[in-house]
């Protein structure tokens, strides 16, 4: 039996009829952009992340622009973020005209290491980056104290994270700004590009209404060079009727993401995910470290089994950052990741029997019955 990586569609079969409503009545609303169900999906934001405010954007990526730009980080400005996430968390600096500072990550938790920071910090550094990849919260309590004794900016890139806790408060509350992706393959998506962001900071705010929507604050008077990078009133009507169903979809990742260790721990040759003191793990991958990985994941892609590799290469050694002058060992723990980690089915429609599927085959691979 197959087993797809991912299938969105066993999911909006579900909960079409309550979608398609739900679409019906914003396109007889004739509101397409921003609009009232923007502002109703930011405020159910401020709830669930436990903010003052929530700002809906035109994706993921533009969140983590706009927070960096709302912080007023510009040319020259160095900004230190984990070499081993998505590029859009690189490139929200660069567009910034700043410059990326990798810091490596911890081997058990694949997020930036604390310890490491504190040295590459300088007179340039404005801001932090943290990102809580694959849903585990980064090790905040540290990273947050570094924030404050250096005086720089804490920006959460929660792309992968919503719904995650640390100390039992939602990632997303913790720094200057929190950025959300809506991609549909997040653990909460839209039916194309969409972001948000939160923030307890007035100020902050302010200056992401206006950087959305062209530099503006009042119709037609432009105060700043500012963007286009407004969230679609449907893309907000899809969103408001799948949050319904978030917590439900959150605990069947952990109940999947369980059900992985029951059947996995034995096998020698694997490392399996950790779930930190204090932290609640949602699990948009559950991504495990695996002995002669590729072969295992020729192996599974053979058996018709979905995995993913995220990610194959470190950001410090693209070729797009090549200008950065890194170099191979320079992050000895996201490097040994990138050759070592596989991304296992972990979406909420998954069945039990497929979960035992995905890991027989895994046991055979390794010569265990
Ligand atoms: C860690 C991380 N940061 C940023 C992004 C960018 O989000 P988007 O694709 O919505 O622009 C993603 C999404 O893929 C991501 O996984």
């Amino acid at each position: 039996m197959p087993v797809p990586f991912f299938d969105l569609k066993r999911q909006i079969t579900k909960i079409k009829p309550d979608l398609l409503q739900a679409i019906d009545a914003c396109i007889d609303s004739g509101t397409f952009i921003l609009g009232p169900k923007v502002v109703e999906l930011e405020k159910a934001f401020q709830e669930i992340i436990g903010v003052k405010h929530a700002v809906g954007v035109a994706s993921g990526t533009d969140a983590l622009h706009l927070s960096l730009k709302a912080i007023d980080v510009q040319q020259g400005d160095e900004v230190i973020t984990s070499p081993f996430t998505f590029v859009a968390t690189a490139q929200s600096i660069i567009y910034c005209g700043a410059k990326p500072v990798f810091a490596d990550i911890e081997p058990n938790t694949f997020n930036l290491d604390p310890l490491i920071i504190e040295p590459l910090i300088t007179k340039k550094t404005k801001a932090i980056i943290p990102v809580h990849l694959y849903g585990l919260p980064a090790n905040l309590d540290n990273i947050i104290a570094i924030c404050e004794k250096n005086k720089i900016s804490l920006i959460e890139d929660c792309a992968q994270a919503i719904g995650a806790r640390c100390r039992n408060k939602s990632v997303g509350s913790f720094g200057s700004a929190g950025c959300f992706s809506f991609f549909p393959t997040k653990n909460l998506g839209c039916f194309g590009d969409g972001g948000i962001i939160t923030t307890n900071d007035s100020s902050i705010y302010e200056n992401l209404l206006s950087l959305r929507g062209h530099g503006s604050k009042k119709t037609y008077f432009y105060d700043s060079i500012g963007y286009n990078s407004r969230l679609d009133g449907i893309q907000a009507t899809i969103l408001l009727v799948r949050l319904n169903y978030l917590d439900g979809w959150t605990n069947k990742r952990r109940k999947n993401a369980a059900l992985y260790h029951s059947h996995l721990s034995s096998v020698k040759e694997l490392i399996l995910p950790v779930e930190t003191p204090n932290t609640m793990h949602v699990y948009n991958q559950f991504t495990i470290r695996a002995q002669d990985r590729d072969s295992l994941f020729e192996f599974l892609k053979k058996s018709e089994i979905g995995a993913m590799v995220y990610y194959p290469l470190s950001l410090h050694l693209q070729k797009s950052l090549s200008y950065l002058g890194y170099k191979i060992g320079d992050f000895p723990n996201a490097e040994k990741a990138q050759s070592e980690v596989l991304s296992l089915p972990i979406f909420p429609e998954l069945e039990e029997k497929e979960i035992e599927t995905v890991c027989s085959f895994i046991k055979k691979f390794y010569g265990q019955t």
